[in-house]
């Protein structure tokens, strides 16, 4: 099937986000491959909403290792620490972390200077196991808010649950 990115960044973000979940069911509809849905979700997020970096960084030793995943925009930093930066402590804790300011978060990791506020998101497997967490950086302070939480919240459920 072929599809083009929508562009919502002129949509209220729950709007937004309604759509590209949409669009996310649709294009993975009946594929079961979590590195297809990493690849697909961060192209998605990153052209529909215009971010700074998009993608994921998998659990490759549980409790312990995170390895760069599916992404868009610069280069990733390669593995990451559970308990490190934003990304290790979203994985430790196993929630999400919304940092308005990059700058004021202890131990932040800078993988692109650019980047001023940043989200990350647990992704849960179908045992309710840690699979990988989804990060997202952006250009502006405070680019990020609940609405994109729950939403992304949401949207990660697929990974659990399947796209049907
Ligand atoms: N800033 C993240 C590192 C990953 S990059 O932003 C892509 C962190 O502190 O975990």
């Amino acid at each position: 099937m072929s599809e083009a990115a929508l562009d919502v960044r002129d949509l209220p973000r729950n709007e937004a986000y309604a759509q590209l979940h949409q669009q996310v069911r649709a294009v993975l509809r009946g594929i079961d491959d979590p590195v297809s849905a990493m690849a697909t979700i961060s192209c998605l997020l990153h052209q529909g909403l215009g971010f700074l970096w998009t993608g994921f960084y998998r659990v490759v030793e549980p409790g312990s290792l995170l390895r760069i995943g599916p992404y868009q925009g610069s280069l990733g930093c390669l593995e990451i620490r559970f308990g490190a930066g934003v990304c290790g402590t979203a994985a430790a804790q196993r929630q999400t972390i919304v940092v308005p300011d990059v700058a004021a978060f202890p131990g932040h990791i800078t993988c692109d200077a650019r980047s001023r506020s940043e989200i990350v998101v647990p992704v849960f497997g179908p045992h309710g196991d840690l699979a990988a967490v989804l990060d997202i950086d952006s250009e502006h302070l405070g680019a990020f808010s609940d609405t994109d939480a729950t939403s992304l919240q949401h949207l990660v459920r697929g990974f659990a649950t399947g796209w049907d």
